[in-house]
């Protein structure tokens, strides 16, 4: 974990109230693990001591090992508002990487990633991981749910380099409409994954939830929660483990990437 201020290389709309910044962290980023997330401070707020949590979407630049990360957002409120109006060459305070990301071994066998909406973020950055330490292609199929075609911008990097792409939208103005998790259980159905990963909004995730467990599927969730400090001081994110009697968890710290096997929300 590290407190830094970093210089924002880009800070882009690429798409109706999607943003992607750049930041260059100074620092070597190849150990960042895909799920972790930085706790940014946005200047201009009136709580601007109080940090907000974005994945990594994915790490870039740099001659040898990546020391830029990029963060993909989504404008919902005044924070992610203010971020927007950030120039390039501005410095901004980030906390990070922080929390326990995804872990998803090269022999892991065919995984299913299913994401809904913003949920995209951290697991583009776990695909591209995958297929940089050579995992097959094939044994890759992502499940994208959005509201709309407005949410196509949310899969945009991984078009080129992952044919197996299924896609729902609530319009049906991309791909079928359908909720992503009715998709996934039909092909689960007919070639269960060895693994699945998912992250995006609570309801999606615990049907995926349910239905790992029905089929006997291994599955790693990303959750979200509101966040205050992000290491695990101040209980703002704690979370039941329903798999055991009075535990609760720290989405910052022991996750947000929590495996079904130990933990049940
Ligand atoms: C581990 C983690 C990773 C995240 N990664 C991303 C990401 O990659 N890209 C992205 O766009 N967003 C991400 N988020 C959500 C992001 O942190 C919130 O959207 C952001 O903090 C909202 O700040 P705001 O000041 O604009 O909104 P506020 O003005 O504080 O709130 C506006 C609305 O957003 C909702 N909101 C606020 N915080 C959260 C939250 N943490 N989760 C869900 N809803 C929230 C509020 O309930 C309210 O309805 C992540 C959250 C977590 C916990
Ligand atoms: S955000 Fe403070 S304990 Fe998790």
């Amino acid at each position: 974990m590290k407190l830094n201020k970093v210089r924002v290389l880009h800070n882009r709309c690429v798409g109706p109230s999607y943003y992607k910044i750049g930041l260059e962290t100074g620092y070597g980023m190849d150990e960042v693990q895909p799920g972790q997330f930085v706790m940014i401070q946005i200047p201009g707020l009136a709580d601007a001591l109080l940090r907000r949590p974005f994945s990594i979407y994915r790490t870039f630049g740099g001659p040898s090992k990546p020391q830029a990360i990029e963060v993909l957002y989504r404008v919902v409120g005044k924070g992610t508002d203010r971020l927007s109006y950030i120039k390039e060459g501005e410095l901004l305070s980030i906390l990070g990487p922080l929390g326990k990301g995804f872990s998803v071994a090269p022999d892991s066998g065919l995984v299913y990633v299913i994401a809904g909406g913003i949920g995209m973020a951290p697991l583009n950055f776990l695909i591209l991981r995958l297929l940089d330490k050579g995992f097959d292609t094939n044994k890759i199929r992502l499940f994208f749910g959005g509201r709309s075609i407005s949410d196509a911008v949310l899969m945009e990097d991984l078009k080129p380099v992952l044919p197996n792409v299924r896609v729902a939208t609530e319009d049906g103005t991309l791909g079928q409409k359908a909720l992503v998790t009715d998709l996934a259980e039909t092909e689960i159905r007919q070639t269960p994954p060895d693994m699945i990963c998912a992250c995006g909004p609570m309801a999606m995730l615990k049907k995926i939830g349910e239905m790992a467990l029905q089929y006997k599927i291994p599955c790693q969730v990303s959750l979200e929660a509101i966040m205050a400090c992000g290491l695990g001081a101040c209980l703002g994110c704690a979370m039941k483990n329903t798999l055991a009697e009075n535990q609760y968890v720290h989405v910052c710290k022991d996750g947000p990437v929590f495996n079904l096997k130990d933990f049940r929300f």
